[in-house]
């Protein structure tokens, strides 16, 4: 039966491209899963937590403090794309994070990233820039864009 870890990286190894070196290895998930705060999402081709052992379309890994999160990483298999998994995993990450008591979400993603009309989508806004801060691609330097949408306090009271 395939744990977590394995369905998470099955779906890492196919949906990153290689050229910006951005697919994070075993070990660096394993690591950051276990600081506290870290969470991540598992979901099916209908975008729900999938079945005990059956394998995963998409995920999501987050990290929070206090009352912020960030988005560290969010893909889909290629097989499933276009069919509004990516969306569905960004609204379960912004739901549970309310949940937790996050009141700010945060994201970066390279410039160039088609990802950018999904996270648009979902009501997130840039609010910065880094500029050449990705140095591994093919083509050059490329700046990260920063993301924030707020977020009502799940917890609290007045919801
Ligand atoms: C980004 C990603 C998670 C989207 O997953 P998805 O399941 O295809 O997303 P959706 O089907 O919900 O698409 C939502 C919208 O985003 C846009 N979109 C998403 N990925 C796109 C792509 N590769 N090219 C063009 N548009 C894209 C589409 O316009 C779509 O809107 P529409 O359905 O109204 O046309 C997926 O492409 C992926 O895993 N990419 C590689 C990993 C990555 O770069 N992650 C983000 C940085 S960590």
């Amino acid at each position: 039966m395939m744990d977590d870890l394995d369905r998470i990286m099955a779906v890492m190894q196919a949906a990153f491209d290689p050229a910006y070196g951005e697919a994070w290895t075993r070990r660096q998930v394993e690591d950051t899963l276990a600081m506290p705060g870290s969470h991540y999402l598992l979901a099916d081709e209908n975008g729900l937590p999938p079945a005990p052992g059956a394998a995963a379309a998409g995920f999501a890994m987050s990290r929070g403090a206090v009352d912020e999160e960030e988005l560290l990483l969010i893909a889909v298999h290629p097989q499933y794309r276009g069919r509004g998994i990516g969306t569905a995993i960004l609204e379960r990450f912004v739901k549970e994070a309310a949940s937790r008591g996050a009141t700010r979400l945060f994201l970066e993603m390279r410039e160039t990233n088609p990802a950018e009309v999904l996270y648009l989508q979902a009501g997130f806004e840039k609010v910065g820039r880094r500029r050449n801060y990705y140095r591994q691609g093919y083509d050059g330097p490329i700046d990260a864009i920063t993301f924030a949408k707020r977020v009502k306090d799940g917890n609290s009271a007045e919801n």
